[in-house]
């Protein structure tokens, strides 16, 4: 048991304290800068080490108690045990940093982070799992990071009360009902998780059981005996994932009870919202995001506006009474469909949407009109495609509103677009994702 002392100097992106002890770099979990710790060295390798924390000698004025039990194990909040304050310090310097890492050219401005309106219960969308207790009743409960072995829990945190209080009623109606729990090492079983969503005003949840094998019938009933307990669930479906990987939700998406829809509404666009639907997490957060994304895009009626992986159009659908026209466009094409009928419900005209990969709508667009062409990029973490840019660069939009979920890719995405003539803006960090390192950022980037 080889034992140190050592001195933390900041965390890496999965929250972990780094210890620099001479050439050696050492990852501590729980660890936060400034501490002291005994830690006991659990995994060396060529490039890191690893190490338990033992003991910490001297404290952080920066800990705090998490609320949550099992923050420490289950891997969702790895910043519950720092003040908000510092939370957001920490994460403003590491998306700087990996910003500056990715891009040593850039000059950036950076603006200071955004906290969110809510530090707790602010998701509005949760994925659990079930376990057996000693006797074997079910209860909800979470995977332990990188591990196969669930933790039980009562209230998580981060999800609101409606959400805690369906997810008990469904672990209880489970108990009624023979539904074995799908096991990840055995592979055997049938109920892999639950996905649960519930909308701004708090009236309405939208409840998916994720399943290995598709028993309908038995679905049904335990969805019936779930509206009964709870009846704020406005909408139930069985989502079918049979593969042995970790994918969440499958393709196939079977509606059992309710509605078909969850019904949600952002800065008074009303949304419809299917199981595969992406929608932003944080919703108060989401408003904030999306109106700095207005007004720092200074839209007019003048402006063609392509809103590139749209989703279901949240954004498409905020910007068009702005704009001349508002085209969005997204690879997947139920979401597309809700776009579509979201622009019909929300009497919006001016819009139109696209159910296509972004470089092959770019091939095949060509733009002839006088007004002035705008976009905005949302894209997953992996950014966008070198040919995306390209495709973008030699179509010129005047200005791009880049909206990302990884520093690293949007800095990597913006020495791109800055050799195709575009100069970035301020950088505007959003916390969308209180009590864990992710950040949200924001950049305009307008042509030279
Ligand atoms: C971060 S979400 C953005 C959603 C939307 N902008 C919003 O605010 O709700 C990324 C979206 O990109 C879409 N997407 C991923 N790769 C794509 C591609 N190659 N072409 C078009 N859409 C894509 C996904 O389906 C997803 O809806």
């Amino acid at each position: 048991m080889e034992m140190k002392i050592v001195e933390c100097s900041g965390l890496n992106q999965m929250a972990k304290g780094i210890c620099l002890d001479g050439k050696e770099k050492i990852f501590v979990e729980g660890l936060l800068p400034g501490e002291v710790a005994k830690v006991q060295i659990k995994k060396r390798n060529s490039k890191f080490t690893e190490a338990i924390l033992i003991e910490i000698t001297q404290k952080s004025p920066h800990r705090v108690d998490a609320e949550c039990t099992i923050a420490d194990v289950c891997g969702g909040c790895n910043l519950q045990h720092v003040s908000y304050d510092e939370q957001l310090k920490i994460k403003q310097n590491h998306a700087e940093m990996m910003m500056k890492i990715q891009d040593r050219q850039g000059e950036y401005d950076f603006k200071q982070i955004i906290g969110s309106p809510q530090r707790l219960q602010y998701r509005n969308k949760s994925f659990i799992t079930f376990s057996y207790d000693a006797q074997h009743k079910i209860k909800p409960s979470f995977y332990i990071e990188n591990s196969n072995d669930l933790v039980p829990f009562e209230t998580c945190f981060v999800q609101t009360d409606n959400m805690n209080a369906l997810t008990q009623a469904v672990a209880e109606t489970l108990n009624y009902f023979d539904v074995p729990l799908y096991n990840r090492k055995s592979r055997e079983g049938v109920l892999r998780h639950i996905c649960v969503r519930e909308n701004k005003a708090g009236d309405g949840l939208m409840l998916v059981f994720v399943v290995a094998k598709a028993e309908k019938k038995t679905f049904i009933q335990i969805a019936k005996a779930v509206q009964l307990r709870f009846p704020l669930v406005q909408s139930i479906y069985m989502n079918i994932q049979s593969h042995a990987s970790g994918v969440l939700l499958g393709k196939k998406d079977v509606h059992l009870a309710g509605a078909e829809y969850l019904v949600d509404e952002v800065s008074g666009v009303e949304v419809n919202i299917t199981p595969q639907a992406f929608f932003q997490v944080n919703p108060k957060q989401m408003e904030q995001l999306y109106e700095h994304v207005l007004t720092k895009m200074k839209l007019t009626k003048d402006v063609h506006l392509l809103d590139f992986y749209c989703g279901i159009g949240t954004m498409t659908l905020l910007t068009a009474k702005y704009v001349a026209t508002a085209v969005g466009i997204d690879v997947v094409n139920s979401a597309i469909e809700m776009a579509k009928l979201n622009a019909i419900e929300n009497g919006i005209e001016n819009a139109d949407f696209f159910g296509e990969d972004v470089e092959d709508f770019l091939e095949n667009f060509e733009y002839t009109d006088v007004k002035e062409l705008a976009a905005i990029i949302d894209p997953p973490r992996k950014g966008c495609t070198p040919e995306f840019l390209t495709q973008l660069g030699e179509l010129g939009p005047k200005k791009i509103a880049y909206v990302s979920c990884n520093p690293t890719t949007l800095a990597r995405d913006i020495v791109q677009l800055r050799a195709a003539g575009y100069t970035a803006g301020p950088i505007q960090f959003f916390d969308m994702f209180p009590q864990t390192m992710h950040v949200e950022a924001v950049v305009i980037l307008e042509k030279r």
